[in-house]
């Protein structure tokens, strides 16, 4: 196997964890360097399992610190950057979108800027993989799939902000020959995704019985997949994309939140003893988000055709083992939810 050296960003986070473990297990001969900020979304109790694995380095940044980013380039002499750092929740670009622009807009500018320095014109074996969200295409009505060719739309300052960062990716492509690749993927969920969002949010909820917000009437869709399929798809694409594409990933799986939220409390029901339909009382209708988008729904046949690649779980099962994850993992909980996730909670939620 080829020695390389790897930056991943992002990688104490929800999706950027799960990828750095598979690649440190995976290929013992990278260098794995793990960039993270460590904001609040940021934690490295995701990475005690190979913490210590001798091909894993972690490195404590920012990204929009331009001359830290040249630097660190210059020192590590990257060979593939797996770009997943940004800002990732809509609810926080509402109420505070500058750090969304920074992060995911000048941060990638950032990286964009290092490795044409870096690699100058010796760009055989090199690639630019930037992380990217289904969010850009804007929002589906009832009919119709999100392909790689829908006109972007962005209806949120976090999916404009990774519409941006996608544009400027590809103009890195086209006017500098920099090899890039991109994916779009859906929804995911999963182990140590942070309690903000709509799984862990609801797991957590119904364990400590209080009110589950659903926004509006609960009619929106998302097409969710399972955190470990969306790092398996990363893989695949950063060793056998086409340089230049770009690949949609989905679950093929569109729920309603309202439906899903029926789910999980079922599942959490028969695991923590209580009366069937006990925790879907819980249930609270609250002021829909501004600008909602209705519908997310991915066509994923170029990734599966062109790399065989395909989701491993069923949604029930994906489910289950992630309700089974944050039951078993309470301590990973309680760490994080901080004071300054209280806060949030609460800014966020009395207002409605
Ligand atoms: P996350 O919020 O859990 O993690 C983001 C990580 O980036 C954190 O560890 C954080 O500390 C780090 N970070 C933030 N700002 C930084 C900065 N300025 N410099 C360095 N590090 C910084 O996000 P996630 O859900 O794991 O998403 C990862 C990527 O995947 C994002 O680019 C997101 O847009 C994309 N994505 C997410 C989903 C999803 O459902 N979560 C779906 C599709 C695409
Ligand atoms: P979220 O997990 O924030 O992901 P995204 O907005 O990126 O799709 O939300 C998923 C869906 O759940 C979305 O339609 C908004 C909705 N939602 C609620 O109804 N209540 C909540 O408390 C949260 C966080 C989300």
């Amino acid at each position: 196997m080829t020695k390389k050296t790897i930056l991943i960003t992002g990688g104490a986070g929800f999706i950027g964890s799960h990828v750095v473990k598979l690649f440190v297990n995976k290929y013992p001969d990278y260098k794995i360097v793990n960039l993270d900020k460590l904001t609040y979304a940021g934690n490295l109790e995701n990475l005690t399992d190979i913490e210590n694995a001798p091909n894993y380095e972690f490195v404590k940044g920012d990204i929009v610190d331009d001359s830290f980013v040249f630097e660190l380039f210059s020192k590590y002499q990257f060979d593939g950057v797996v770009h997943l750092a940004a800002e990732s929740h809509v609810d926080r670009s509402i109420a505070n979108p500058n750090e969304f622009i920074k992060t995911n807009i000048v941060g990638t500018v950032n990286l964009l800027n290092a490795a044409r320095n870096i690699w100058n014109d010796n760009l055989t074996g090199k690639l630019f993989y930037h992380i990217s969200t289904d969010e850009v295409y804007g929002s589906l009505g009832d009919e119709g799939l999100f392909i790689e060719e829908t006109s972007y739309d962005p209806r949120s300052p976090y999916s404009a902000s990774k519409a941006s960062s996608d544009h400027l990716v590809r103009a890195y492509f086209h006017t500098f020959k920099l090899p890039i690749v991109i994916t779009n993927c859906s929804n995911n969920y999963g182990p140590n995704q942070f309690p903000e969002k709509l799984v862990p949010l609801a797991i957590n909820n119904i364990k400590k019985n209080v009110p589950i917000p659903i926004y509006g009437k609960g009619e929106n869709i998302r097409d969710w997949l399972f955190v470990e399929d969306h790092a398996n798809a990363i893989d695949l694409v950063f060793h056998k994309g086409n340089v230049g594409e770009t690949y949609n990933i989905g679950g093929n799986n569109e729920w309603t939140n309202i439906s899903l939220i029926h789910a999980l409390c079922k599942i959490m029901d028969e695991k923590l003893g209580r009366e069937k339909g006990e925790s879907e009382q819980l249930i609270t209708f609250v002021k829909d988000r501004a600008g909602h988008d209705l519908r997310y729904a991915i066509d994923s046949s170029k990734i599966q055709n062109e790399l065989g690649w395909e989701p491993s779980l069923q949604f029930e099962e994906g489910l289950d083992k992630t309700v089974d994850w944050y039951l078993a993992n309470s301590e990973w909980l309680e760490h994080i939810l901080s004071g300054d996730y209280e806060k949030y909670y609460e800014d966020q939620y009395n207002k409605r």
